[in-house]
This record gives C-alpha cells, structure tokens and sequence, in this order.
C-alpha cells in the first residue's frame, strides 16, 4: 500500500509565479508580489489543512465528554480554537457543496436531501469552487477522501473542479474494505454493485481489503512528504470515518468491550483509528516543518447518526434533522498561527464561512465566485472579535424529509 501509494500520484504544477528582475524598483516590487496572508500579518500565505469527519457525533469525542478516548483530536483542540457555537448542514452533500462554494445550497439546486448513486446532479460547473481560487492564489490543492458533489460527467469530477490531485471515492459510502458500493437500481429492480476508487480520474484497483481511512491517510502523509515546503498548501482530507457501514480492523474493538450495544462498540473503535488518522497527519506536517505555518481546520460534515453507532447527547435529533444533533457541529482550528490559543469559541460559525476566510488566509480573492453566504470569520476565530454572522439559513425545501428510519439497513449507507 505504501509503495503505491507514494508513487503514483500526479505531482501538481510547478512554481507558477515568475521570478522577480532585481532591478524592479521597490515600491512596484512590493506592488507585484502576490498579496500576503493579510489576516495573519506577516509571512508567507499559511498551509491550509482541513479534515472532513463524516457523521461525527457531538459527543463522540473525548473533548465533549465521550466515552470514546480521542487523545490526538483532544490535544489539538486543547491548544487551538474549539468551536462551540458551529453550524453544519444535516447532511453529507449540502454541506460539503456549502464548504466548497461558501453558499446555501438554496442557490444551487442541491436542497433535496444529498446526490443519490443514479442521480445525473453535480455542483453546477458554474460556481467557483474554494480549491479554484486557492489554486489561483499560487496554492498546490490536493483532495483525498470522499467527494459526494456529484460525478455523472467528467466536468463534474474533483480534478476538474480546482484539484491538483484527487485520491477517493465519488458516492456517499460504500464498503471500507471493498471498496464496493451496492446499490438498487429501480428502473430495473435490480441491486448492482461497483467499485467506487480513484486515483486522479483513473479507477484505482488493488485496494481491496485494506482500510479506507489507512489508505487516506498514507495518502495524505505521502503528499505532505513529498510537498515543497514553499509552497503554500491546500490539502482537503474528507475521511470515510466515522460513516457506516460500521467496519473497523479488530484490534481497534478491544479497549471498547465494556460497550454493549454492538453499533456503538464498532462505531467507538472506528472514532479511534479515526483519531490516530489525524495524528499521523499532524506529525508529518511537523517533520516536514509546515506545521508552523499551517492552519489545521476539523469539522463534521453533520451531526452522527444515532441509528448507526453515533451519539449528539444532549443535542435532540439526529443526522438529517435539523435538531440540533443534526446541524451543530464538532469542529477546531488548530496551528501556531492563531492569536488566542486554548479557548472555547462561542461565536457562530457556519460551515459556508471557510470559503471566504481560507481564500482571505490565503490572499487570494472571492471576486470570481457568486454572492456568498459565508463571511470571513478569521478574526473571530484567531482573535475571539464578534463574528459577523447574525443568522443563517438551514434551507428551504418543503419536500425535506428525514428518510432514515425508513430505509432498508443497506441503504442506510447513504
Ligand atoms: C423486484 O424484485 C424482487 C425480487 O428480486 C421482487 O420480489 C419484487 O416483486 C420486484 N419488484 C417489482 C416492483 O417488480
Ligand atoms: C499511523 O501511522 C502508523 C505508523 O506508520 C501506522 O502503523 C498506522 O496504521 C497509521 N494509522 C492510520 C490510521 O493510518
Ligand atoms: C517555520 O520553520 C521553518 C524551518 O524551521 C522556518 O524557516 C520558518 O521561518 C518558520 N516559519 C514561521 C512562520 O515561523
């Protein structure tokens, strides 16, 4: 796994800005170079990281009270920004839609529940998605993990849409092991299964039976490796983990068997190899010598699922409602650049502002996308100011229903 892994992947673009004649006079030098991180201050525009949980629970984690042990996400949080007033959306493709276009899915007609297997939908080739302006802005934009934006033409896939690299699968969920996703297809009446993997815009066999969440991040370490550390970064890490169908290697059960409901016994080891994942990720941004300049971002994509091992007590509902078990989310900055460290952040923050804050982190600019919904919340992040947003708007859909608990177990998967 970790041969192929560190070999195959395209390597992104070369430096792209040119070099500077040295007898540029120097106010028109300083008038060249690319903005800097202006929110930071000084320095070089910071490396970007964001892990994606999927179905993460608000108390799952060891740093809401869980009894399931989150060691390294704990630390991280301890010495970052933890988000306590976060809002996602209820379900995996209206919020990853809001993150990568910084809008309420209302504007891009995906406010039906999520993009099923069959359905011809993707995030419309009109917007402008984040990894395009960070790419413009002179970013390396790498994504692993899963995508769920939509794939029914090539236009739609992640390399197409801003990625430098791509390495994961398309649908919602699948099998961690297989990799196979089954699905019913009604116009048939028949159930067919298929592999969802990919490396670049090439399906990615000999995977099979390795763990999904290993082989990401191998992936992602592999890339951070092999990153030139002037190079500002972007790289988008959307795990399968904690999502069903509830699969995790055996060893991960053993410190849970004093669980006895079975979903929640497998569900606490997958959050706990989950948890190693982002340790790895974060020592090799530290041997590779980025974690200083890095700002590290986890959040859910939406509430756990509590008919599959997730647990938002005492939020009420679930994922799919808009309870607030389903919407508020686990979320922290962490990264050497934030002002005020070790806080708890009660501000609200909605998962479509990281839009406009990491391309403003970046120096970049929102000018080519549609009116956005997020707002640069930086300064309220990093220095506790009051954040900018008054509301936010869930959806409007009167056709919005939670389906779950009408779903045949093997669908659930969605
Ligand atoms: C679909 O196929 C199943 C058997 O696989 C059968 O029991 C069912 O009646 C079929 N449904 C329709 C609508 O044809
Ligand atoms: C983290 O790294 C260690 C050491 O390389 C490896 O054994 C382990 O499987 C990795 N964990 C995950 C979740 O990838
Ligand atoms: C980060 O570390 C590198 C290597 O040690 C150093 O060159 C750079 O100046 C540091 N950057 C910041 C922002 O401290």
């Amino acid at each position: 796994m970790g041969r192929r892994g560190a070999e195959s992947w395209p390597r992104g673009p070369g430096q792209r800005r040119p070099l500077l004649p040295t007898v540029l006079p120097l106010g028109l030098l300083l008038l060249l170079l690319p903005p800097l991180g202006s929110s930071i201050g000084a320095g070089r525009p910071p490396h970007l990281v964001f892990v994606l949980a999927d179905d993460l629970g608000w108390n799952d984690v060891g740093f809401h009270g869980s009894e399931i042990r989150t060691p390294h996400l704990d630390a991280l949080a301890a010495g970052g920004v933890l988000l306590d007033n976060y809002y996602t959306q209820p379900l995996c493709t209206p919020s990853r839609s809001q993150l990568l276009t910084g809008r309420y899915q209302i504007h891009t007609g995906l406010q039906h529940q999520i993009i099923w297997p069959c359905q011809p939908s993707c995030i419309p080739l009109d917007e402008k998605l984040l990894p395009q302006l960070l790419k413009e802005a002179g970013y390396a934009t790498h994504m692993v993990g899963k995508w769920h934006l939509g794939m029914y033409r090539k236009e739609c896939l992640p390399t197409r849409r801003g990625f430098d690299t791509y390495f994961g699968y398309l649908l919602g969920s699948e099998d961690y092991y297989s990799h196979e996703r089954c699905t019913l297809i009604n116009a048939l009446n028949v159930t067919r299964c298929a592999l969802d993997f990919r490396d670049g815009e090439e399906v990615a066999t000999g995977y099979k039976n390795m763990y999904s969440t290993n082989v990401f991040t191998e992936r992602a370490t592999a890339l951070i490796t092999n990153h030139p550390p002037e190079k500002p970064l972007f790289l988008y890490l959307a795990l399968q983990s904690v999502h069903e169908p509830l699969q995790v290697p055996e060893e991960y059960l053993k410190p849970y068997d004093f669980i006895q409901n079975k979903n929640r016994h497998y569900y606490a080891g997958m959050v706990s190899l989950m948890d190693e994942a982002v340790g790895n990720v974060t020592a090799a941004l530290k041997s590779r010598g980025l974690w200083n300049n890095t700002v590290f971002i986890f959040s859910t994509d939406n509430g756990g699922q509590t008919l599959a091992g997730g647990n938002n007590w005492p939020l009420r509902g679930r994922k799919w409602s808009l309870w607030e078990g389903g919407v508020r989310g686990v979320g922290f900055v962490a990264g050497p650049l934030l002002k005020r460290k070790g806080v708890k952040n009660r501000e609200l923050i909605h998962i479509s502002d990281w839009l406009p804050t990491l391309v403003k982190l970046a120096g970049g600019s929102t000018h080519g996308t549609k009116p956005l919904d997020g707002f640069d919340v930086w300064k309220t992040i990093s220095e506790g100011s009051p954040s900018p947003r008054m509301e936010l708007l869930h959806n409007i859909d009167p056709n919005f229903v939670d389906v779950s608990p009408y779903l045949p177990e093997c669908l659930l998967l969605l």
